[in-house]
C-alpha cells in the first residue's frame, strides 16, 4: 500500500499512552515523519523505538504541554531536527471528574491547565511555522462529552467545550492561509484514562487503534469534524428532546461514574 504522508513531518502530544501512542504508529505506518510529545520519557523513547525498528522515523521530546518555556523547547527541537511541521495533534489529555457537590476551583484549573490551555498552547507554538509555508494541519482531541454532557464530567466537559469552540474559530481564520483544522469526538476508548469507568454493555469501549486510523483518514481527507464512534443519534434527540434525552442516558447507564461513586454520593 502506498504511505500516503511520506515526508510529512506530525507532531503528536500525549503519545506515551492510549489514543496518542496508537496515533504515532498510525502516522509513522503511513511514512509521516512523527514528533513523539509526553512527560513519561521511557515510554517516549520506547515507542521511538519500535517505530524506527519497522524503518519509521521518530523524535521522542519531553514536554509537560502545561509548561510554556517547555512546549517552546520542543517546537524549536522538533524545527531544528526537520524543519517543518505538517500536521499537529493536540491529544495530550486528562479526565478530570467531580461531581457537582465536591467540585472546587482547582479541579476545574487542573482539567483547563491539560485540556484546554496546553492543546492551545501547542499549537500557537506550532502554527508560525505553518503559516510561514502556507500549509498545515492541526488537530484537536476533543470528547463526545461535549456533544452529550454527562455527569460527573463538568471539570472535563468544561474545558473540552473551551477548545472544541475555540478550534472551530480557528478553523475559519486559518483555512484561508491553507492551515486546516480538524476536531475528533471520540467516545469511550479503551486507555488508561477511563479504566476505572464501568461500562454497560450496550456501549462498549471502542479501540484506540480503530479511532487512529479514522484520524489518519480524516487528515489525508481534510475532514473538519471526526465523530467516532458514531453516536448521532443521541446527540440529534438531546438536541431535540432534551428531557427524553437526559432520562434516556440515565436509564441506559450512559453516564461516566467511576465504579463505586454513585452509591457513594446517594
Ligand atoms: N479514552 C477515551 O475514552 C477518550 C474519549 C474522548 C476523548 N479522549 C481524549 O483523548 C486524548 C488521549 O486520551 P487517552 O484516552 O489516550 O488517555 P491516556 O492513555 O491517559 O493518555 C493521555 C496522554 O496525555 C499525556 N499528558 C497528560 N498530561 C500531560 C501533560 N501535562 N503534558 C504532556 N502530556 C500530558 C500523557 O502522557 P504523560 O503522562 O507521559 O505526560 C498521555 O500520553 C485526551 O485528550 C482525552 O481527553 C479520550
Amino acid at each position: 500500500m502506498k504511505a500516503r504522508l511520506q515526508g510529512r513531518v506530525a507532531v503528536v502530544t500525549g503519545a506515551s499512552s492510549g489514543i496518542g501512542r496508537a496515533l504515532a504508529r498510525a502516522l509513522a505506518q503511513e511514512g509521516a515523519r512523527v514528533a513523539l510529545l509526553a512527560r513519561r520519557r521511557l515510554d517516549l523513547e520506547a515507542l521511538a523505538a519500535e517505530i524506527a525498528s519497522r524503518g519509521g522515523e521518530a523524535l521522542p521530546v519531553v514536554v509537560d504541554v502545561t509548561c510554556q518555556e517547555e512546549v517552546h523547547r520542543a517546537s524549536e527541537a522538533v524545527l531544528d531536527a526537520w524543519g517543518r511541521v505538517d500536521i499537529l495533534v493536540a491529544n495530550a489529555g486528562v479526565y478530570v471528574q467531580a461531581p457537582l457537590a465536591e467540585m472546587t476551583i482547582e479541579d476545574l484549573e487542573r482539567s483547563f491547565a491539560v485540556n484546554f490551555y496546553g492543546s492551545v498552547r501547542c499549537a500557537l507554538a506550532f502554527l508560525p511555522a505553518m503559516r510561514a509555508r502556507h500549509s498545515g494541519h492541526l488537530v484537536f482531541m476533543s470528547t463526545q462529552d461535549v456533544m452529550i454532557p454527562i455527569p460527573p464530567d463538568g471539570p472535563y466537559v468544561a474545558a473540552k467545550s473551551a477548545l472544541t469552540s475555540l478550534a472551530q474559530v480557528m478553523r475559519q481564520e486559518l483555512r484561508p492561509v491553507g492551515i486546516r483544522v480538524t476536531v475528533v469526538h471520540p467516545g469511550r476508548i479503551d486507555t488508561p484514562l477511563i479504566a476505572h469507568l464501568r461500562m454497560p454493555s450496550i456501549s462498549p469501549k471502542a479501540s484506540p487503534e480503530r479511532l487512529a486510523c479514522e484520524v489518519v483518514r480524516s487528515i489525508i481527507r481534510g475532514r473538519r469534524r471526526l465523530i467516532y464512534p458514531a453516536t448521532g443519534y443521541l446527540y440529534v434527540l438531546r438536541e431535540i428532546l432534551p428531557a427524553l434525552g437526559d432520562w434516556l442516558i440515565g436509564a441506559l447507564k450512559l453516564s461516566g461514574w467511576p465504579v463505586g461513586a454513585r452509591e457513594r454520593l446517594d
